[in-house]
């Protein structure tokens, strides 16, 4: 039986990967981030009540479960808190089940700054980020001078590096960007000032992992954002600044490659993508707004809209061997109800170098509503030949499929723990 799980997201993120963590946390003892930051949009929906995490881990609306911020997510403070209140808020216990590394990076208010400006400079060449400062925050960090959770509990010599910070970023706004600067006293508001709110639920989040692998606990790994964003084997550079991918869990929390026993990657039963960049098989036709439509495709942190198109099976083959995928959930299935035919692509075409063309193959559709299936034998006999269809393009088993928003649409062909 398998005891460390992992989550990942197969393209461009927003694949459904909160509601199946939420699912697998029946199981485990912990939920552990270990990159991205709230950047991400992770939406639970439980018995009707719908529930949006942007940095806590997804195992939060599960009593006893402990979640565990590791040392590769980079955290915004006061949008941690603003996340804690509004949880509280709802009569959740959530502080005493929260442990955030003392090694996470600190997203600044000139890290927000900074991203704001780079996009604005880029014109029609922007990224199209989450605006939240993450590219800068872990710029920082890899140059060596970033702040971290551990630096807010000294405040002489915190307001000493802001100091230097300051007088390096703040000459990049002002004198690079025409942009204004940023005060020492706004970072300490959006950091030292919640210092002693954060204080206790600062931790060894590697220490916690040994702990919890001594005790023989099951542990479950949540990726953010997906495996085409990763800032190596992504749509470079339209990406995030983090590695998504399976080999980021070493690094962002603790444990090392061979404790990790089985990584699902989550998948939509067409693709989207949030933001500009690289799409080879989006629809911009009238296929594509009816998924957009059906699948209420807007981001769950900025609102904006996603591009859809078809099923990507060339990019998940590729992400499969970059994250050693053992099996895919496939989500949002019921989304496909009513086409007449659907299209997978199998395969891209390089012969136009730069420029990928999708080879598809035509499966037809079906008219039943799959929307809340449970069962395989439930579905239509052409849903249960699109997976089949799938699971031997890419060549790797469907173990999960999701035909609903609620924790309970699913249909569960393998039980992982
Ligand atoms: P950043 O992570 O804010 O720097 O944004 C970089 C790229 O990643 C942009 O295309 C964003 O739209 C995308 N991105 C970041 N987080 C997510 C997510 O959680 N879901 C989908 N796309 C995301």
């Amino acid at each position: 039986m398998n005891k460390n799980v992992v989550v990942i997201g197969t393209h461009w993120g927003d694949e459904g990967k909160g509601k199946i963590v939420d699912l697998l946390t029946e199981k485990v003892a912990a939920v552990v981030r270990f990159q991205g930051g709230h950047n991400a949009g992770h939406t639970l929906v439980v018995e009707g009540v719908t529930t949006v995490l942007h940095l806590i881990p997804s195992g939060i609306l599960r009593q006893g479960v402990r979640c565990l911020i590791g040392n590769g997510v980079v955290l915004s403070i006061p949008d941690l808190f603003a996340e804690i209140d509004k949880l509280e808020a709802t009569g959740l216990a959530v502080t005493e089940r929260l442990v955030v590394s003392f090694g996470c990076p600190l997203i600044m208010p000139y890290h927000i700054a900074l991203d704001a400006c780079r996009e604005r400079r880029r014109g029609n060449q922007k990224i199209g980020t989450t605006g939240r400062g993450i590219g800068p925050a872990y710029e920082d960090k890899v140059a060596r001078r970033g702040l971290r959770v551990q630096d807010l509990f000294n405040e002489q010599s915190l307001t000493f590096k802001l100091e230097e910070l300051l007088d390096y970023h703040n000459f990049v706004l002002e004198k690079y960007f025409g942009s204004k600067a940023i005060s020492v006293a706004e970072c300490l508001a959006a950091s030292a000032a919640y210092a002693d709110r954060l204080k206790p639920l600062v931790g060894d989040v590697v220490a916690e992992l040994g702990s919890l692998k001594a005790a023989g606990a099951k542990i479950l790994f949540e990726g953010a954002q997906g495996a085409l964003l990763d800032i190596d084997h992504g749509t470079y550079p339209f990406v995030t600044s983090s590695n998504t991918t399976a080999g980021a869990i070493s690094s962002g929390c603790g444990v090392g490659p061979l404790d990790l026993d089985y990584i699902l990657g989550i998948t939509k039963a067409y693709t989207t993508r949030v933001g500009e960049g690289p799409f080879p098989t989006e629809l911009l036709n009238e296929t594509g707004q009816y998924l957009a439509d059906k699948g209420h495709e807007f981001g769950s942190t900025t609102g904006r809209p996603r591009r859809c198109g078809w099923f990507d099976g060339y990019a998940l083959k590729r992400v499969s061997q970059l994250n050693s995928l053992s099996a895919i959930c496939l989500t949002k299935m019921d989304v496909l109800d009513g086409l007449d035919e659907i299209s997978i692509c199998v395969d891209y075409d390089h012969s136009v170098a730069e420029d990928p063309r999708p080879v598809y193959e035509v499966v037809p559709g079906w008219q039943e509503t799959t929307a809340g299936v449970r069962t395989l034998a439930g579905l239509p006999a052409n849903a249960r030949d699109y997976l089949a269809k799938i699971e031997a393009v890419c060549g790797i088993p469907i173990d999960f499929v999701s035909t609903g928003p609620d924790r309970e649409d699913t249909i569960v062909l393998k039980e992982i723990f």
